[in-house]
């Protein structure tokens, strides 16, 4: 069955070869936000998931830095608040870390120690998943504050790369599927 916000984020994507490397197709999601009835429906697809009992989310979390993007306008449809995952060094307070393996050595992630209260339900977003390393590092920090992470949104999701498979029985729901 044709989902209308799958076929819309696909007609708002570009492909832009070699990039960040040789032999990788970017999707780029620029297009996607330029487009202003077209990012409303998506943070309003992905909110509609959301609204209304009994799934109340807390607070929206976003990783740096097309995750803020996408999970700071969700926080606002849904009501709540919005915790930045941002890349090391950049928060000012006392923060939690973590860090995992890239295709070539590691990145570094974190959130203030007080960004969430125990048991505060949490929804981690993000514009793409790609192997999942970043959206498990991200849901295992935030579990560490004391949050209850309830699931992982994201835009695209390039099934080829195996996130989906790599976050094992975490939640994970995508407006549109590559591959
Ligand atoms: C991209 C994307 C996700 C992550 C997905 O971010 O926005 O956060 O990669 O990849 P993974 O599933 O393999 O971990 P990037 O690191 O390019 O950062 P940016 O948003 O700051 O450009």
């Amino acid at each position: 069955v044709p989902n209308p916000h799958s076929e819309l984020v696909a007609s708002r994507l570009r492909d832009v070869a070699d990039f960040p490397k040789q032999g990788v197709v970017f999707k780029d999601i620029t297009p996607l936000l330029g487009d202003g009835h077209a990012f409303r429906e998506v943070i309003r697809g992905l909110a509609a998931r959301h609204t209304g009992s009994p799934s109340r989310i807390d607070a929206v979390a976003g990783v740096e830095a097309r995750g803020f993007i996408i999970g700071a306008a969700l926080a606002l449809e849904l009501g709540v608040g919005f915790v930045p995952v941002r890349k090391a060094g950049k928060l000012p307070g006392d923060t939690v870390q973590r860090s995992y393996d890239l295709e070539y050595g590691t990145a570094t992630i974190e959130v203030h120690s007080d960004a969430v209260a125990d048991g505060d339900r949490v929804l981690l977003v993000d514009d793409v998943l790609a192997t999942g390393g970043t959206a498990i590092a991200a849901w295992d920090l935030l579990t560490s504050c004391g949050a209850e992470v309830v699931g992982f949104e994201t835009i695209v999701e390039l099934a080829f790369l195996g996130g989906r498979v790599a976050l094992g029985d975490r939640p994970v729901h995508a407006l549109h599927v590559v591959g």
